[in-house]
């Protein structure tokens, strides 16, 4: 792939370059900063697409299978960090190649029949290709983390060229969302005084949220949608 010269955000330097800032460094800085702004656009293009197909159910069948969506772009640090722990070169053009989550979409559903539904749906849009699935539902992680991912590619039209990025879209239910928030908090939190109990205690906690979501469902198709079982 081509990597393009990047448009200056040079407003930002105004008065450093070259004499505070040595030239080739503002340089990376101001692409990280431009690719940040693609990466952008691509989850705003990506958030657009499933409100509109949210909005749509509201209307075709009075209810939403999308409760809410998150965006966010990872920041140079954590790029850089990231490029670091896995020992690859630290750029733009490596991070673009490498890591498929700097642009990330997170879509939380009221039940799991609906991560399917809106993933499916998403999917058959012909501007979005699929690069890789993992269905942490059918196959959760050994800690007991559900959700199910997708690494996309979107096209984001520039004034003079079109980028295709990827994308990071992470679709679980308002159940999964509530348990991996409190795991990601505790890991942190824990760093070294996590102990076997305590993840024992933690996945037990999913599996028993994997059967009430299960019994949601259940309870949806027996009452709300009692034809489409
Ligand atoms: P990363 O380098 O973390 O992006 O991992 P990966 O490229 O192997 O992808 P993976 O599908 O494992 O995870 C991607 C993202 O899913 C993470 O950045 C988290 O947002 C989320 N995730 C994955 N595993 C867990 C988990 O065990 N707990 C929580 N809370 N979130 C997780
Ligand atoms: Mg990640």
């Amino acid at each position: 792939m081509d990597i393009p010269e990047y448009t200056k955000a040079s407003y930002l330097f105004d008065g450093i370059a070259g004499s505070v800032l040595p030239e080739e460094m503002l340089k990376t800085i101001q692409s990280f900063i431009t690719t940040e702004n693609i990466y952008l656009s691509a989850t705003r293009e990506i958030a657009t697409k499933l409100e509109n197909l949210n909005s749509e159910f509201k209307y075709s069948s009075e209810r939403n299978p999308i409760h809410s969506i998150h965006t966010r772009v990872k920041t140079p640090v954590s790029i850089v960090k990231k490029l670091q722990r896995r020992g690859l070169e630290i750029s733009v053009e490596s991070a673009r190649k490498n890591l498929t989550d700097m642009a990330g979409v997170r879509v939380i559903c009221p039940y799991i029949e609906d991560i399917y539904l809106i993933a499916d749906m998403l999917l058959s849009q012909n501007d979005i290709d699929l690069v890789r699935t993992s269905d942490y539902i059918k196959n959760p992680k050994p800690n007991g983390y559900r959700s199910l991912h997708h690494i996309v590619t979107v096209p984001v039209f520039m004034s003079t060229r079109v980028e295709i990025v990827n994308v990071e879209i992470q679709i679980r239910t308002i159940a999964m969302d509530f348990w991996a928030s409190l795991e990601h908090e505790l890991y942190y939190k824990l760093a070294d005084r996590r102990t076997e109990s305590i993840s024992s205690e933690l996945k037990d906690c999913a599996e028993e949220i994997a059967d009430i979501d299960k019994r949601m469902q259940n309870l949806f198709n027996i009452t709300i949608n009692p034809n489409n079982k």
